[in-house]
């Protein structure tokens, strides 16, 4: 694995730190819409990518929260650039009145969180966030509202921390581009 990894862009260490900064203003957040809003917090992290961002973030969240997941593929096989946004799975049912955050490993196009917010806005939220660990500025193509992002990273395909190629490389814990060689 380590051996297809042309460089690295950001380390594990960058990562933690800034996953620790995210869930304090996270937390923040969520503590400022009062007490009430406290029992009806619920995570969506968006399959698969975003399961090892997710599972550190939450742990930097010391409130009571719910998880439902949604699986969503953009990016099949091999391809390396998005072929249109397909739900996996349906949407989670209990969804009304809550206070969502949909997380996800990268903005890239914005087609993800925006046919995803649109979807889950239908179901009647209390309120509805949206938070990545990536964006590629200036590539959405459609305008997304993001509410928290971990870092802007250039224009490059990128693996690791949750993000794969084919597949592979999501366990890869720092977030690096492939090798030529690789692709
Ligand atoms: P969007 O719909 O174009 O914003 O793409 C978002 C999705 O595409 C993310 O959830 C990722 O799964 C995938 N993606 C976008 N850029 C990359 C990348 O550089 N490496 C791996 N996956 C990516
Ligand atoms: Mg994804």
């Amino acid at each position: 694995m380590e051996r297809d990894i042309a460089r690295v862009l950001i380390t594990p260490e960058r990562i933690r730190e800034r996953v620790r900064e995210l869930g304090a203003r996270i937390a923040a957040d969520l503590d400022a819409l009062g007490e009430d809003a406290a029992e009806h917090v619920t995570i969506i992290p968006v399959m698969t990518g975003a399961i090892v961002f997710v599972s550190d973030l939450i742990r930097e969240l010391p409130v009571k929260l719910r998880i439902e997941i949604i699986g969503v593929s953009s990016y099949p096989g091999k391809s390396m650039e998005s072929k249109g946004v397909a739900l996996k799975s349906e949407l989670p049912r209990e969804l009304a009145g809550r206070h969502l955050i949909v997380i996800d490993d990268i903005l890239d196009s914005g087609q993800t969180l925006d046919v995803l917010t649109t979807l889950i806005r239908e179901r009647g939220p209390a309120s509805l966030r949206t938070c990545v660990l990536l964006r590629k500025p200036g590539k959405a193509k459609v305008d997304v509202r993001v509410d928290y992002v971990g870092f802007d990273i250039p224009d490059e395909f990128v693996v690791g921390y949750g993000l794969d190629y084919d597949g592979l490389y999501r366990n890869y814990p720092a977030i690096g581009v492939l090798k030529e060689s690789a692709i």
